[in-house]
């Protein structure tokens, strides 16, 4: 049928050539009127088929089939030189080309025009939210990055979600929260739009806990706060979970090690004094800081706990409860 008609349009324009003398026909262009050739409902394309003088009527092709005028999804402008297409389904996407036939005799045509890919999305796109390092659960002062993915490459417009209310605008696909509150706590999702239309459903939703830094706790790991002097006595620094360092005070002063004192366990947790002396008497404190480096403002959110002194009897003995 194509072929035949390519034939016709050579014995045509042949036949013109001659009987014109050498008046070429002309050969229409398709040009994309809209700004994208892949579209998402609700959105549209607009094409045009320029085709020289007023004397032609216009026929449009989706990958050389003509395109029936009862198609719902196809408006045609009454010279028919306009097609605009609505994203409806899949089976839209195609090679779209135009020809015109002469008003006055229409076993006179054109020459084929170009042909213009279009791809035609019968559904809105769903963006993927993810979270970076899948850490949904963050603690107050760490920052939290949402990534809202998209696999068709565009001018997005971002838009964030939480719990429902727009929280953040923004043409990349990432947002990052740089110091977690309370306020941060919910239910996180995204959507885009383009040429100021949504052509997505909401993402996946992320749920984000934000939880206050534990506050550490001194406890005695040796049996009694009451030690007989050279007794070894153990303290440790508790808190809820890894990668934390700490950081020890006795009556408020910074310990380091020395030959009576020593740091072990993960980020010193553990306090070992080995042979107890009475200038070793005193309030212990620590401080736990979380190892968080991808957060840099953690450090205002660290906290100690406190515990009272064992105190060297040289003398007594000590007493059993
Ligand atoms: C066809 O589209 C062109 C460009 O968008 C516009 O200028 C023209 O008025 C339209 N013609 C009709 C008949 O709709
Ligand atoms: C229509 O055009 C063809 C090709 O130019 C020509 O052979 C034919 O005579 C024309 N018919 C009329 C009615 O003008
Ligand atoms: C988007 O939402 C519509 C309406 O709920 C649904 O029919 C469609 O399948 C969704 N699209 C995707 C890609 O999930
Ligand atoms: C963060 O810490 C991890 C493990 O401790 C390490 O592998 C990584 O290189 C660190 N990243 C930066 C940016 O310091």
């Amino acid at each position: 049928m194509w072929m035949f008609k390519a034939i016709t349009v050579l014995y045509l324009s042949a036949a013109v050539a001659t009987q014109d003398s050498g008046e070429a026909l002309p050969v229409p262009r398709v040009h994309l009127q809209s700004q994208w050739s892949e579209i998402f409902p609700p959105e549209q394309v607009r094409l045009r088929c320029d085709v020289n003088g007023k004397d032609w009527t216009v026929i449009w092709y989706r990958d050389e089939q003509e395109i029936q005028t009862t198609d719902t999804s196809v408006i045609l402008s009454e010279d028919a030189q306009n097609l605009t297409l609505k994203a409806e389904a899949q089976t839209q996407s195609g090679k779209y080309s135009c020809k015109g036939f002469h008003k006055s005799n229409a076993s006179l045509s054109t020459q084929d025009s170009n042909a213009l890919q279009i791809t035609v999305h019968g559904q809105k796109l769903k963006p993927a939210l993810s979270v970076s390092g899948d850490e949904q659960d963050v603690l107050v002062g760490q920052s939290v990055t949402f990534r809202c993915g998209i696999d068709v490459l565009s001018s997005w417009e971002y838009y964030w979600y939480l719990n429902d209310n727009t929280v953040h605008k923004s043409t990349v696909d990432v947002y990052t929260v740089q110091s977690a509150e309370e306020a941060h706590n919910g239910k996180y999702h995204c959507k885009v739009k383009r040429g100021g239309v949504f052509v997505s459903n909401d993402s996946n939703t992320v749920s984000v806990k934000v939880s206050d830094v534990p506050k550490p706790r001194v406890t005695l790991v040796s049996s009694w706060s009451d030690v007989i002097e050279k007794e070894q006595v153990l303290l440790r620094c508790e808190t809820d979970g890894p990668d934390w360092s700490f950081t020890w005070f006795r009556g408020g002063e910074q310990l380091t090690e020395s030959p009576n004192i020593k740091f072990s366990d993960d980020g010193g947790a553990q306090l070992i004094m080995s042979s107890v002396t009475k200038t070793l008497q005193g309030l212990y404190t620590c401080k736990a800081e979380h190892n968080a480096n991808k957060t840099s403002d953690l450090d205002k959110a660290t906290q100690s706990g406190s515990q009272f002194m064992t105190r060297p009897h040289p003398h007594c003995q000590r007493t059993l409860l």
